[in-house]
């Protein structure tokens, strides 16, 4: 019985001393000021998380430090309006003082119909960035008002839009294409001829 105490204590102690710590902070700019938290067990790794949103040539900054797991870095481009996404963990104490990193901005080549989020009928041609390497369509309908967004994604953004959802009063579809100016297609049809393009 004293042994088994004795290992209990220990256990409980080493998986005290294992329990990982992060620097801790959100704000909506490059930098933050940062508190410390200790991580839940199982978190191994902490994360900055940069975003980087320029709504024609209007920049705007988020980082986010925490315990986490990064997911892929995710980029999308419509209108003018791009939004990038860069996450970078690391698994020791207060490892995560990484600096805000802003999402590429070369152009890459590809290119894709996009609409702005104000208008979707206005369509035109969009140079995609960084990663931008697909082309998306996304539909949603909500209560009977209709939204359009057409652009540029990376393929990790594409695992999250490329999804259909119906309820009592939303429906989504999104979808993504991987060849130059494949998102034309028409998802409402009948909705409004200047659609079809
Ligand atoms: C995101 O991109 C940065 C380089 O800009 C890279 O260091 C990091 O590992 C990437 N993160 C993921 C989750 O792929
Ligand atoms: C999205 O869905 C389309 C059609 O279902 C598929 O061809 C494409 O590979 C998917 N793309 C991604 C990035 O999941």
């Amino acid at each position: 019985m004293q042994l088994l105490q004795s290992v209990l204590i220990i256990c409980a102690f080493v998986a005290e001393v294992q329990s990982l710590t992060c620097l801790s902070c959100t704000a909506p700019s490059h930098t933050c000021e940062t508190t410390q938290t200790s991580c839940r067990p199982g978190i191994n790794s902490c994360i900055t998380m940069s975003v980087s949103t320029n709504a024609g040539g209007m920049k705007q900054f988020m980082i986010l430090k925490n315990c986490g797991v990064c997911e892929q870095n995710t980029s999308l481009q419509f209108g003018s309006m791009n939004v990038a996404e860069i996450c970078k963990s690391c698994s020791s104490n207060l490892c995560n003082n990484h600096p805000f990193e802003e999402g590429p901005s070369n152009l890459n080549g590809f290119e894709c119909y996009t609409n702005s989020p104000e208008d979707s009928n206005a369509r035109s041609i969009v140079k995609c960035t960084g990663t931008q390497d697909h082309c998306l369509t996304a539909s949603s309908s909500f209560g009977g008002v209709k939204m359009e967004l057409r652009g540029c994604a990376s393929s990790a953004a594409c695992q999250v839009i490329n999804q259909s959802i119906t309820g009592m009063q939303l429906s989504y579809t999104g979808n993504c294409c991987e060849t130059k100016l494949c998102n034309k297609a028409v998802l409402f049809p009948g909705n409004n001829d200047k659609h079809i393009f």
